[in-house]
C-alpha cells in the first residue's frame, strides 16, 4: 500500500470534531470583530515567497516546496498566508474598501520542515490581517482577538512582545548589531553568518546555545528605539496592561519572517517534552505591501497553528464538545425501501439527524448497531406498521416504547429532545 506522506497527517472521522470546536470559535470571533474570510490559492508563484516572506528566513532558504510546471513556471506551495493576502490585496484593488480592512483565512501551509510533534510538512493555520491602521490601537486589537479566541477554551495566554522599530531606528539598531556580532561571527554558525550578511535581526533567535551564549550582551532594540517608536510601543504595553492583557517583553524575538516593522509578538507553550513552541505569532509589517508593488498600508496581522492548537488543548485536558450527529435510527422490518426512505427525508428535513439501515442487517443487528450510535431513538418499521400508519418508537435514553401515529413522528422526537 501507498503510505501516507512524511509530516502530514489524516484527521480522522473520530477527531474531526476537535477542529469544528476551534472552527466554530474562529467563526464567532469572526462576527464579535467584523472578520471578512479571505481565500487564496495553495500554491503562488515562487517569487513571490522570496519577495514577501524575505530571503534570509528558514522558509525560504530551505523549506518552501517549489517546482516548476508544465509551463516551466516557478511554482511554490504557500509557507505562510500573509504573502498570498497581501498579494491579493494589491491585485483586486482590496485598498479601495473603506479601512481597516479586517481579513481572516483557514489555510493549509507547505514548509519542508524535520517532522516532530506539532511540526509537519502540511499544516493549517487560523490568520487575520488587518490592513488601513498604523494606529497602536488595531494592535491592540489583534491581541484582543487573540485573548479572546484562548479565553473561549478557559485559557489566559501571555503574549511575548518586542519591537522592531521604524526602517530609520531599525537601520542604526542593525548596524549596532552588526559591529556586536563581527567579531563572533567566526566562532558562530554558519546560519548566522549567513542572516549577519541578509538580515542580522535574525541571528537573536538563533537555537544555537553557542551562538546565544555569545549574543548575552548584543545591544537591545527596546533600548534603540526612535522617540516615536518608543512612545509607540509605551503606549501598546500602557493599554495592555489597562485591558488585562498579560505579557512579557522578550529582547530577542524577531520572529522568523522578514516582514515585520513594529510590534511582533508570540504565544508560547512550554512542554516538558517537546520544549517550547509557538502556537501563534504575528505582528505589524507596513512595508509588505509596498514591497510587492501595492501602495504602501500599513498592516498587523497573525498566524496560529491548527495543529499545534489542539495538540496543546488536548495536553491540558480540555474536553471538546462532543458532535452526536444521530438523533434518530429507523430499524427496518419490511422490504419497502421507499417507505423507509422518505421517512428518514421527512425527519432529516425537519433537521434531526437520521440513519438507516444500509447494510441489509437483522432487526437484532441494526439495534445493536443503533446502540453503538448512541442515538436518542430508534423507530421501528415492519409492514404491520405500514399498513395501520403507525410507527413504533423506542426512547433509548428514557427506556420506554409506544407505538404511536405517523403523522406525529416528527413532533413527538422534537418536543422530547
Ligand atoms: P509563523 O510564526 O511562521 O508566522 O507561523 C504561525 C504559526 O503556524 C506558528 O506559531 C505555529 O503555530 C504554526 N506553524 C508554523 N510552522 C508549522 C509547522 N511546520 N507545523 C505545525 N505548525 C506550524 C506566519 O506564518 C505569519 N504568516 C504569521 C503572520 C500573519 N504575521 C502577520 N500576519
Amino acid at each position: 500500500m501507498v503510505n501516507i506522506p512524511k509530516g502530514t497527517k489524516d484527521v480522522l472521522p473520530s477527531d474531526s470534531y476537535k477542529w469544528h470546536a476551534v472552527y466554530k470559535v474562529i467563526d464567532k470571533l469572526a462576527k464579535r470583530y467584523n472578520l471578512k474570510e479571505i481565500m487564496t490559492p495553495t500554491f503562488e508563484h515562487t517569487e513571490l515567497f522570496v519577495r514577501g516572506v524575505g530571503d534570509s528566513s528558514d522558509i525560504v532558504n530551505k523549506e518552501m516546496y517549489t517546482f516548476l510546471d508544465k509551463g516551466e513556471r516557478s511554482i511554490t506551495l504557500k509557507p505562510e498566508g500573509t504573502a498570498g493576502v497581501a498579494r491579493s490585496f494589491i491585485e483586486n484593488g482590496l485598498f479601495n474598501n473603506a479601512m481597516p480592512l479586517k481579513t481572516f483565512y483557514k489555510t493549509p501551509c507547505f514548509r519542508y520542515e524535520k517532522p516532530q510533534a506539532g511540526r509537519l510538512r502540511e499544516h493549517h493555520q487560523f490568520g487575520v490581517e488587518m490592513f488601513g491602521s498604523d494606529n497602536p490601537e488595531s494592535d491592540i486589537e489583534i491581541f484582543m482577538l487573540l485573548n479572546d479566541f484562548f479565553n473561549e477554551f478557559g485559557i489566559s495566554p501571555t503574549f511575548s512582545i518586542n519591537y522592531l522599530g521604524c526602517k530609520e531606528c531599525n537601520a542604526v539598531y542593525k548596524d549596532k548589531l552588526r559591529g556586536y556580532v563581527k567579531p563572533y561571527l567566526k566562532n558562530m554558525c554558519p546560519d548566522c553568518n549567513n542572516r549577519y550578511e541578509k538580515n542580522v535581526l535574525r541571528v537573536l533567535d538563533c537555537k544555537s546555545r553557542e551562538c546565544q551564549s555569545m549574543l548575552v550582551d548584543a545591544p537591545k532594540l527596546s533600548d534603540n528605539l526612535c522617540t516615536t517608536c518608543a512612545e509607540k510601543f509605551g503606549k501598546i504595553q500602557e493599554t495592555m496592561q489597562d485591558l488585562g492583557l498579560r505579557y512579557r517583553i522578550d529582547t530577542n524575538l524577531v520572529r522568523g519572517l522578514d516582514y515585520y516593522t513594529g510590534v511582533v509578538f508570540e504565544i508560547l507553550n512550554i512542554d516538558k517534552t517537546s520544549g517550547q513552541t509557538a502556537l501563534g505569532g504575528g505582528g505589524r509589517y507596513n512595508n509588505l505591501v509596498e514591497d510587492l508593488g501595492g501602495k504602501s498600508t500599513p498592516v498587523v496581522g497573525f498566524g496560529l497553528g491548527i495543529e499545534r492548537f489542539i495538540l496543546y488543548l488536548e495536553s491540558i485536558g480540555y474536553v471538546f464538545p462532543e458532535e452526536n450527529n444521530v438523533d434518530v435510527y429507523v430499524a427496518s422490518a419490511t422490504n419497502n425501501m421507499s417507505y423507509i426512505l422518505n421517512l428518514a427525508k421527512s425527519m432529516r428535513n425537519a433537521g434531526l439527524g437520521v440513519e438507516t439501515d444500509l447494510m441489509a442487517r437483522g432487526l437484532k443487528a441494526q439495534f445493536k448497531y443503533a446502540d453503538k450510535l448512541n442515538c436518542r431513538f430508534v423507530v421501528i418499521v415492519g409492514d404491520d406498521e405500514i399498513n395501520a400508519g403507525e410507527l413504533t418508537i423506542k426512547d433509548m435514553k428514557v427506556g420506554t416504547q409506544e407505538r404511536i401515529k405517523e403523522g406525529r413522528l416528527v413532533q413527538y422526537i422534537l418536543e422530547r429532545l
